[in-house]
């Protein structure tokens, strides 16, 4: 097990989520956005891929879709987004036939303005990371944002954090944008290790 280190962010961590995912994110890649929600995570990863790559987006709620697919229709980057309607925890069947992830998204917690008891939480987050973490790129990329403002927040947090810990081969690095405050969100930036 390896005790990740914790490093303190001036910069928004939304923001450096996705700025760290670009450097692993070619013209023409592939790239997953595990929970959808209004649609801005996978809209920036549509822009980044570009008309050759392809975004594959999974979130539980109808709403969230139809509010992600309105927003990349307006982009005008839709014809390379598949959203899927459905948890994340099915991601591994999804990738099959597809290649490998150059980058994926994790945005956790529960939709802003939405239902605030359809959250996302550990017993279907960690196999989704688990199963990203099987089809990553030698040179992938995942990000996960974890709240622990809500009240399933530092358990799913928690879970994580162990099973990256737990997880061989594996370079993790974890964000905070104020170390004193005990509830604030936590970014979590995964690549493989080099061998
Ligand atoms: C914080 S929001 C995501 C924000 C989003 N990435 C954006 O750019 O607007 C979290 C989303 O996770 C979704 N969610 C909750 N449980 C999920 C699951 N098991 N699988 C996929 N999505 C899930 C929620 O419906 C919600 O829309």
């Amino acid at each position: 097990m390896s005790p990740i280190p914790l490093e303190v962010s001036q910069v928004r961590l939304t923001r450096v989520a996705a700025n760290w995912v670009t450097a692993a994110l070619p013209e023409g890649g592939f790239a997953v956005d595990a929970t959808v929600g209004n649609g801005y995570d996978t809209l920036f990863l549509a822009d980044r891929v570009g008309k050759s790559g392809r975004v594959l987006g999974f979130d539980v709620q109808k709403m969230a879709l139809n509010n992600a697919s309105e927003l990349i229709r307006f982009a005008g980057n839709l014809d390379r987004v598949r959203l899927v309607l459905g948890c994340h925890s099915g991601l591994g069947r999804a990738l099959m036939g597809y290649p490998r992830v150059d980058a994926a998204m994790f945005n956790l917690g529960y939709l802003p303005r939405g239902d605030r008891r359809i959250v996302t939480r550990p017993s279907t987050t960690i196999p989704a990371i688990a199963a990203l973490i099987q089809r990553l790129a030698p040179n992938g990329r995942i990000t996960i944002l974890a709240y622990r403002g809500h009240p399933e927040g530092p358990e799913e947090y928690a879970a994580i954090r162990a099973f990256l810990e737990q997880t061989p081969g594996l370079e993790v690095r974890e964000l905070t944008g104020d170390a004193e405050n005990e509830l604030g969100p936590r970014l979590f930036l995964v690549k493989l290790a080099a061998t």
